[in-house]
């Protein structure tokens, strides 16, 4: 399934002549396979943190089930991605710029009715639209849970994937599945540990994670990139709730520190 879709969405690509070397934007896929693990919550206040090293930045929210980008930047998308897949809209109209400069969103929408969408490659198109802007320096995009066609074709044309799980055993029973898929189609796979204390912590699970990787062989040049660990803070949820950025309100908390460190790794490892 993962191996037709993406030899698909390769030939889409060649297709609509998208051409890396002729844009700046770069595209950054986070997924988890587990929900409810902070993926949303973390490309919200990582987009933030991108903006304050001066780079534009898109969110494009692709969770299916849960769209909740518009709530975290607290703003009211007049239009969705789905305006846009559906030809009814342009970019233009469908790009919602925030309140933080330099940061836009384009919403997603829960419960979208997957058999409305003929085409499998929908978001292929509106990728290669935004990239053919060469006006954003990063396209973040938040994936729904799970490992459902629409996620699998997001892994597929992104050149950068990073993975945000847990600790916890199911989720890293998920992120494993993950990175078996992932590793017969890409030679890197970033994660990053939501709710954990220390970088260590992050590190040897990571370290594990490589391990079986090899033990059970998969492909031997496939690489797990650790970039990074966020504790938990009650303050989280609270400025999420609030629908303001825990990073723009507590700029000099352990997290935002963590946070920051967490995207000088991932700015080195992007390509
Ligand atoms: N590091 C953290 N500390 C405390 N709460 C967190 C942390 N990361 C995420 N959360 C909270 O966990 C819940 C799920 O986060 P969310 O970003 O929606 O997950 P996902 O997008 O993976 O489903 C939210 O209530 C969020 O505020
Ligand atoms: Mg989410």
């Amino acid at each position: 399934m993962f191996n037709s879709i993406s030899s698909q969405a390769h030939k889409l690509i060649n297709l609509t002549k998208i051409n890396k070397t002729k844009t700046k934007t770069k595209l950054i896929t986070i997924t988890s396979g587990k929900g409810g693990v902070g993926k949303s919550t973390f490309t919200a206040n990582i987009a933030y943190l991108l903006t304050k090293k001066n780079l534009n930045v898109l969110v494009l929210d692709a969770d299916i089930g849960l769209a909740n980008m518009q709530v975290l930047f607290n703003v009211k998308p007049k239009y969705t991605l789905f305006d846009y897949i559906e030809s009814h809209k342009t970019l233009d109209e469908i790009i919602t710029q925030t309140a933080y400069k330099n940061l836009a969103l384009i919403a997603g929408k829960s419960s979208y009715k997957h058999a409305k969408i003929k085409n499998s490659l929908v978001f292929s198109r509106i990728i290669n639209d935004i990239m053919n802007l060469n006006k954003y320096d990063i396209i973040l995009v938040d994936t729904g849970a799970g490992l459902n066609e629409y996620v699998q074709e997001f892994l597929s044309i992104s050149h950068n994937i990073l993975a945000i799980t847990t600790t916890d055993p199911s989720a890293l029973t998920d992120v494993y599945a993950l990175i078996k898929m992932i590793s017969h189609q890409k030679e890197k796979l970033m994660i990053c540990f939501n709710h954990t204390q220390s970088y260590q912590i992050g590190e040897s699970i990571s370290n594990s994670l490589i391990k079986l990787a090899k033990n059970n062989m998969l492909k031997s040049n496939f690489m797990i990139e650790y970039i990074g660990n966020v504790s938990t803070s009650a303050n989280i949820s609270t400025t999420s709730r609030l629908r303001k950025l825990f990073v723009h309100e507590f700029a000099s908390e352990v997290i935002t520190k963590q946070l920051h460190e967490v995207i000088n790794s991932l700015l080195k490892n992007i390509k």
